[in-house]
């Protein structure tokens, strides 16, 4: 498949455009830790792409007790206060390889860029590392009620960007991402942890390994 009528790239955030990931972890084992929940980087994994409170979800599968609704609002509260912490430190230095090429370089053939991410604290990294007005169009976890693998993201990324989802890529280092995005209509490039994934139709270690005037061609 040719990328010939692709007109927006959709970035996911965590992953693809910054190094947040380790915070997520960091902050979600400090919570678990104190909770005497058993949380290691494997079950981790599983919470790429996925929202906040369905990744509590997936972490308290391993609690020893049932928690009510307002416990677990408490912990996700308790998890993200951890969270917005460790994201106080991210600089430029967290944009990860080949991001801000690949950025240049859709300006430059003129494709519209856009962020699909779940993530609520998407304009907070956005400032820390300096990329506030690097895109067209931001959506995020603040704008949304269904995470990936529900397309609803990518396709307010879409429409925030004026374009027909056909007509868009998404970027992408979560399976759940990559899904969401073909739930959606659009095709993926599966990046890192998603660089394997068969559903999308592009892939790439990293976006610095990312053949951009391929996938466009
Ligand atoms: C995604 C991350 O980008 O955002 C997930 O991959 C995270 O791990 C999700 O749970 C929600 O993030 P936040 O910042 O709203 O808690
Ligand atoms: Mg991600």
């Amino acid at each position: 498949m040719t990328g010939e009528d692709i007109r927006g790239v959709i970035f996911d955030l965590d992953g693809v455009i910054v190094t947040t990931d380790d915070c997520h972890y960091r902050a979600w084992k400090r919570m678990a830790d104190e909770e005497g929940i058993y949380f290691d980087r494997q079950i981790n994994e599983r919470l790429r792409g996925v929202s906040r409170m369905e990744s509590l979800g997936i972490i308290l599968e391993r609690a020893q007790r049932a928690y009510s609704e307002e416990e677990k609002q408490s912990l996700a509260t308790r998890k993200n206060a951890y969270y917005v912490d460790l994201i106080g430190s991210l600089t430029e230095a967290d944009i990860l390889p080949g991001a801000l090429e690949t950025l240049r370089y859709l300006k430059q053939r003129g494709i519209k860029v856009a962020i699909g991410s779940s993530s609520k604290n998407t304009p907070i990294i956005l400032r820390q590392v300096g990329l506030t007005d690097a895109f067209d169009a931001v959506a995020d976890g603040n704008g949304i009620t269904h995470s990936k693998p529900d397309p609803e993201v990518f396709l307010l990324a879409a429409r925030l960007l004026g374009l027909p989802p056909a007509k868009c890529l998404v970027v992408e280092d979560a399976d759940a991402g990559v899904e969401a995005a073909v739930a959606g209509g659009m095709r993926a490039l599966g990046v890192g942890a998603a660089a394997a994934n068969p559903k999308a139709s592009f892939h790439a270690h990293s976006l610095a390994e990312a053949d951009f005037e391929m996938i466009l061609r």
